[in-house]
């Protein structure tokens, strides 16, 4: 055979990779162009006689493939599209072909062939996932009355011989079948047999083992947790009709809110100074559904800092044009339980009149919602928070933004910034309209810094820092 005739593949229906391999080998090896290839499934009818060559299978050289190559073809084979053999040998074809080969294709993630065949394994590994996650075997029985597990399943693809020894290796001490229409799997705690496709029939009904595992799964549902979009996303909905806890879903659902307040009241303050970490993943879990809900759980919560333990919320209306981010409360701040009410506030209020912003309509919030500080004889020495302190608290501000939605978001110093950002970066080269992490933004200088800056140069500074809030307003309208 010379590679320039035209040469008919029958492949197995399901997952066929020896038989593609084969076909590879002899194809490469005789150089044979992808469009002399005709790929059929062997059980289809044959119209025009065979068309493999005698001499065909004689070539079997190996061919030599990088690894990530060698994964893909073995993922791609399992895929339910029967175009996965020819989309497999023009990748291979084009890697190796005599004139221009390329052999780094696989790298080029952005060619069309690349980028389909790498979609093709995703959802066949998703499918994998999905099988190992969502599978539920039932108790049933063989012929002669022996115990025997049993479970159905629906895969997209045909991954039952992929999944094989994931649960070979689970249930070593079990003898147990999987069923399901793309193929089945026998295990009697020594062999493996692969099997042919099943129908839903041939697999029992529920059994009281599954009563167990209901029991299970409600002790373990978190009401907190309860988003069915992403439960749907996780779960999908085609797999609940075969898992028995699924059942339990409606009802845990609908109940979910009730439970979630009842867990609120329950939780007096948590022992969060010690291991704030940890705080900020029970944050996490809480998932308040409302500004006010976070509000709630901020006030109770330790600070993540040494200092006041009394939190200053954020106030103005919800859905601004503008939210101004301030660092922390200060001492005044501290006594009045309001952000912005001491001499940097004073200084804030007057530029923002002489700006023509309305401070009573922009939300005005702070990085960390507690005052940082050290005593000295009577006074309470500010403290700048430190990268860890305003990691922690910065949680709490995005969720804060997330409920607010103002339109445009105003760093105001460094701290500010970094807790937008999630990162360090310098005011003086970042002033200015700004999108950080995915917030249209605003970066300027806080207006302590106004305060502290020499005297010859506080006039300049106030009317940059106004400037500022006149192209803020301008940049929200
Ligand atoms: N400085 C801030 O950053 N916020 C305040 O609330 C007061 C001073």
């Amino acid at each position: 055979m010379n590679g320039q005739d035209p040469v008919t593949f029958y492949m197995n229906r399901g997952a066929d990779l020896t038989g593609f391999r084969q076909a590879l080998r002899s194809l490469i090896f005789c150089d044979t162009r992808p469009e002399l290839i005709t790929w059929r499934p062997h059980s289809e009818p044959e119209l025009f006689g065979n068309r493999m060559p005698p001499n065909f299978g004689e070539a079997s050289k190996p061919i030599i493939l990088p690894r990530a190559v060698g994964k893909l073809i073995e993922t791609v084979v399992c895929h339910s599209e029967p175009e996965k053999y020819p989309l497999l040998y023009d990748l291979v074809w084009r890697m190796k072909k005599p004139v221009n080969p390329e052999p780094r294709l696989m790298e080029v993630a952005t060619d069309p062939l690349v980028a389909r065949l790498n979609l093709m394994a995703k959802s066949v590994a998703r499918d994998i996932h999905k099988m190992h996650a969502f599978l539920r075997f039932r108790e049933g029985g063989d012929q002669t009355g022996a115990e025997r597990f049993i479970a159905w399943f629906e895969p997209d693809h045909f991954i039952v011989e992929a999944t094989a020894k994931f649960f070979v290796d689970r249930f070593t001490s079990m003898d147990w079948t999987i069923l399901t229409p793309k193929g089945s799997l026998w295990w009697d705690k020594k062999e493996l047999c692969i099997g042919p496709p099943a129908s839903r029939s041939d697999a029992p009904e529920e059994d009281a083992f599954e009563v167990h595992w209901r029991t299970y799964y409600e002790s373990t549902f978190n009401p907190v947790r309860t988003n069915l979009t992403v439960m749907k996303q996780h779960m999908p909905r085609k797999y609940w009709k075969n898992m028995s806890e699924t059942r339990a879903i409606p009802g845990l659902v609908a109940t979910a809110a009730s439970r979630v307040e009842e867990m609120i009241e329950k939780e007096a303050a948590m022992p969060t100074r010690r291991n704030p970490d940890k705080a900020v993943a029970l944050m996490e879990d809480q998932a308040p559904k409302s500004l006010e809900e976070l509000n709630k759980i901020i006030k109770r919560s330790d600070p993540f800092i040494e200092g006041s333990d009394k939190a200053v919320l954020g106030e103005g209306p919800m859905h601004p044009k503008i939210a101004f981010v301030g660092e922390q409360p200060g001492d005044q701040e501290d006594l009045q339980g309001r952000p912005f009410v001491g001499p940097a506030g004073k200084l804030l209020d007057k530029a923002l009149e002489e700006a023509g912003i309305d401070r009573s309509k922009a939300y005005i919030t702070n990085a960390v919602k507690h005052f940082k500080y050290i005593q000295r004889g009577k006074h309470r020495l500010h403290q700048t928070p430190t990268a860890a302190e305003v990691k922690r608290y910065r949680w709490w501000l995005q969720k804060e933004l997330d409920f607010v939605k103002p339109d445009l978001v105003v760093g105001l110093g460094a701290t500010a910034v970094h807790a937008l950002a999630g990162h360090q970066m310098p005011i003086g080269k970042n002033r200015g309209p700004a999108e950080l992490d995915g917030r249209k933004a605003y970066i300027t200088v806080h207006p302590s810094f106004l305060l502290r800056v020499p005297d010859e140069a506080r006039e300049k500074e106030y009317e940059a820092f106004v400037a500022d809030l006149k192209r803020i307003r301008r940049l929200a309208a």
